[in-house]
């Protein structure tokens, strides 16, 4: 498949639904709806909030590249950042201008935009944020360079990728490959077709960062702490237990589903 045809397939899933929002049961776009969507991710994910710290870029100039149904955007727009969101998807931008009419707010841009060329000008923000995302886009070294050119130079830079090595990944090789039958399936093919959108990637901590330092920038930190989904919630007794096992076996700071990364642009 070819990369435009990719990204459109990309664009095509995330368009039917925006992240995080299926749990919702209240009405669409409704404040009901928006308030669900943010306690479940909170409760949930609680990777997000020490590692944005939202309130700390208060009058900063932020963009978060991937806003999705906009449930970090939002905390940015509360904490007093000058907050700029870009989106692949009209459903997420929709999503997003809703969430903000919904508690009467405004932020300072939110446009559909695209990863691999971001429509903004070189050193322009003070941080880019973006959660969940250039994994989705077939060209993610791409992502990261538009990523870093934004930034100012002194500026920070948080991203969140999949992780390879986490006990989530191995739950999905068993399932979509010793179980299926497809023990020599590759994890790369198992993240790609069965992963959210087509072609999703994970990455090692030790690959992540040999991406990043391709780029001027200086590592601040780099970590993957255990989520909630390594210890596979939904799943019968002995797969939660072997998860637990495998958790502290692989490294509770470096084994999670959510690779964390924060960068600082050279100067
Ligand atoms: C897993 S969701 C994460 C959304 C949000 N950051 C969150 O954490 O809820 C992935 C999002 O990335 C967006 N996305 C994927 N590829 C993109 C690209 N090349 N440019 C901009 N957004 C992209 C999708 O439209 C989708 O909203």
């Amino acid at each position: 498949m070819s990369s435009i045809d990719l990204k459109e397939g990309v664009r095509e899933y995330w368009d039917r639904q925006s992240c995080g929002t299926d749990i919702a049961v209240s009405e669409k776009h409704s404040q009901e709806y928006f308030e669900e969507i943010e306690q479940y991710r909170y409760d949930v994910e609680h990777e997000i909030m020490p590692f944005a710290q939202f309130s700390r870029w208060h009058g900063k100039k932020v963009l978060e590249v991937g806003v999705g149904a906009g449930t970090d955007f939002l905390q940015w727009v509360r904490s007093g950042a000058l907050a700029h969101g870009i989106d692949l998807t009209s459903e997420g931008i929709e999503n997003v201008q809703h969430r903000l009419e919904v508690y009467d707010l405004e932020c300072e841009d939110l446009r559909i935009g695209d990863a691999e060329n971001i429509p903004y000008e070189e050193n322009s923000f003070d941080l880019v944020y973006s959660w969940g995302v250039i994994h989705h886009s077939p060209d993610t070294p791409k992502a990261l360079g538009e990523l870093v050119r934004v930034a100012k130079p002194g500026g920070r830079i948080k991203i969140m990728v999949y992780n390879r090595r986490s006990p989530y990944v191995v739950y999905k090789y068993l399932r979509w490959g010793l179980l299926a039958g497809k023990p020599f399936k590759s994890i790369k093919s198992i993240m790609a077709e069965h992963q959210e959108s087509p072609g999703t990637k994970a990455y090692s901590i030790h690959e992540f960062k040999n991406l990043l330092l391709q780029h001027p920038v200086r590592i601040v930190s780099i970590d993957a702490p255990a989520t909630y989904y390594d210890l596979l919630p939904d799943k019968p007794a002995p797969a939660r237990w072997g998860a637990y096992v495998l958790t502290f076996l692989m490294g509770l700071k470096r084994c999670g589903w959510f690779l964390r990364a924060e960068v600082e642009k050279k100067a």
